[in-house]
């Protein structure tokens, strides 16, 4: 099958947040069996330099002599090849994104993606691909052009987060009627507002999540973020998969960016070693590292519910953990974690920042991972938890409930889970966690199963196969 991926973000060049790893990885693992492409754009932050092979593909327009705003972009952007093992990378090269530092956060969002969106639907056409597959709001308008312009190709689009829609005031949309687009803006049209993710969804072949519980939380009016209604149109289309992960990418045994390789026979002193090489390098060494370290990564947001989490830690001073807290974003979260890693300093460490390497370090030192969501459409960071050897504590909501198990049975037993959304639940979470640290016994069985988890693509590959093959039928 040739497979084109539509993506704002893509590992290692470009990364924000789990988007960005899950089409990695995802790719990767498909290009063994298939011809994949990703498109993405080329920005002057790229994070890694890509392996441009020299191609370049430009944009061809039907009507050249016709003129406005986004045909002269068009007319100066282009596709440029480059190579990443067996995929085929088309980075868009265009004066929209060529001088940007950051692939969000920019003023002209909406007229930024819609133009990548039609660059990439026409780069479908150039590569004669089979399944169009696009990703989260900033791709969305692709499968509404693969529905309603000759020759669209079938497409496939993943809700990688609801709560990011594209939403904008209707005025500044107008262009979407002229050429290129030529989209009728009453069809985008969702609570007055132009709504890209909604017309994306209403018109992809087939859509996807990105794990089966999220799905169903998504047809809930309580959870759809305004758009539950349109999903249930669409339910018979709309297919959960659970993430995988790269196991070369993320692997304690093979991973340059931690202090002391392991696996899970030989994890008891792999992770301690890691654990007091970390507390030196963050200048905290008088910490004991027989206490049960608990990490912390993620994007400071209201998602993630770290504001549940400041509750409970301070209702459990009681508590021996301590914390290591890595993260950036809104300062609301930003401030108090700031102050608490002054005031509670053999509690607690804050990291304000990005930074790859550090997740990496704390992944490989702690002994239990926090994930306090109130939302969490999958979530990766369990998963590379797994990996590690460390044991996640997760709120039951999305992707986190079906991927981890509280059981009365040691080999089944994949972590600890509370009730989002409630200090209290967190607070005897992080009880549990301490009892179950101090039944060594336990806690090294629990740790060596979780590491002999299988969290690769390898399994669930075929379910995208699956999809891919209804949009194509449904197509035809
Ligand atoms: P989301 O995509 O909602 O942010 P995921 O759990 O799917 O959540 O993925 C988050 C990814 O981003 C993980 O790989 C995580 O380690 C990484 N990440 C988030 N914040 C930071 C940070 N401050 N520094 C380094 N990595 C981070
Ligand atoms: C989103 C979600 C996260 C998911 C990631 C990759 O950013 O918030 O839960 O793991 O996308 O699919």
């Amino acid at each position: 099958m040739k497979i084109l991926h539509a993506t704002a973000e893509y590992f290692p060049y470009i990364k924000m947040g789990g988007l960005s790893d899950m089409l990695a990885s995802l790719s990767k693992e498909q290009s063994q069996n298939h011809d994949v492409s990703v498109t993405l754009p080329l920005i002057r932050g790229l994070k890694e330099k890509p392996e441009f092979t020299g191609k370049t593909i430009p944009i061809k327009l039907s009507f050249p002599e016709k003129t406005n705003p986004v045909l002269e972009i068009l007319k100066d952007s282009c596709f440029r090849e480059a190579r990443k093992g067996r995929l085929k990378l088309y980075f868009f090269d265009s004066p929209l994104f060529r001088d940007l530092e950051t692939i969000y956060g920019n003023n002209d969002e909406h007229f930024r993606f819609a133009v990548y969106s039609y660059a990439a639907f026409h780069l479908s056409q150039v590569l004669d691909t089979d399944v169009f597959h696009a990703h989260d709001w900033h791709t969305a308008l692709a499968p509404v052009l693969q529905k309603h312009s000759p020759g669209g190709k079938p497409s496939v689009f993943t809700i990688h987060n609801l709560a990011y829609q594209g939403d904008h005031p209707l005025w500044m949309t107008g262009f979407l009627k002229e050429e290129p687009f030529l989209l009728h803006p009453e069809f985008l049209l969702h609570e007055g507002k132009t709504n890209y993710l909604k017309a994306g969804l209403l018109s992809a072949d087939q859509i996807t999540t990105v794990s089966p519980g999220y799905r169903k939380e998504t047809l809930l009016d309580a959870n759809g973020f305004g758009l539950s209604e349109a999903l249930r149109r669409r339910s018979d289309d709309y297919t959960g998969i659970i993430n995988g992960i790269d196991p070369e990418e993320w692997n304690p045994s093979n991973d340059i960016r931690i202090f002391e390789r392991f696996d899970a026979k030989t994890n008891k002193e792999g992770k301690l070693k890691n654990k007091t090489e970390l507390y030196m390098e963050i200048g905290r060494p008088l910490i004991d590292p027989n206490r049960s370290l608990v990490g912390i990564i993620g994007r400071l947001t209201y998602q993630k519910g770290y504001s549940v989490f400041l509750q409970s830690f301070q209702e459990r001073k009681h508590l021996s953990h301590y914390y290591i807290f890595q993260g950036a974003g809104e300062k609301d979260l930003e401030n108090p974690l700031f102050h608490l890693s002054h005031t509670e300093q053999d509690r607690i460490y804050f990291y304000k920042g990005y930074s790859e390497e550090l997740a990496r370090k704390i992944e490989a030192a702690s002994d239990f991972f926090l994930m306090p969501s109130l939302f969490e459409p999958c979530g990766l960071n369990q998963l590379y938890s797994h990996a590690y050897g460390t044991i996640p504590i997760v709120s039951r909501v999305g992707g986190l409930k079906d991927t981890v198990v509280e059981s009365s049975q040691n080999k089944y037993y994949t972590g600890i889970v509370f009730e989002p959304n409630d200090p209290s639940s967190l607070g005897y979470a992080l009880e549990r966690a301490e009892t179950l640290y101090k039944n060594k016994v336990k806690f090294y069985e629990v740790r060596e199963n979780i590491m002999r988890q299988d969290w690769g693509w390898k399994k669930r590959t075929g379910e995208y196969e699956t999809v891919y093959k209804k949009a194509i039928a449904k197509r035809a």
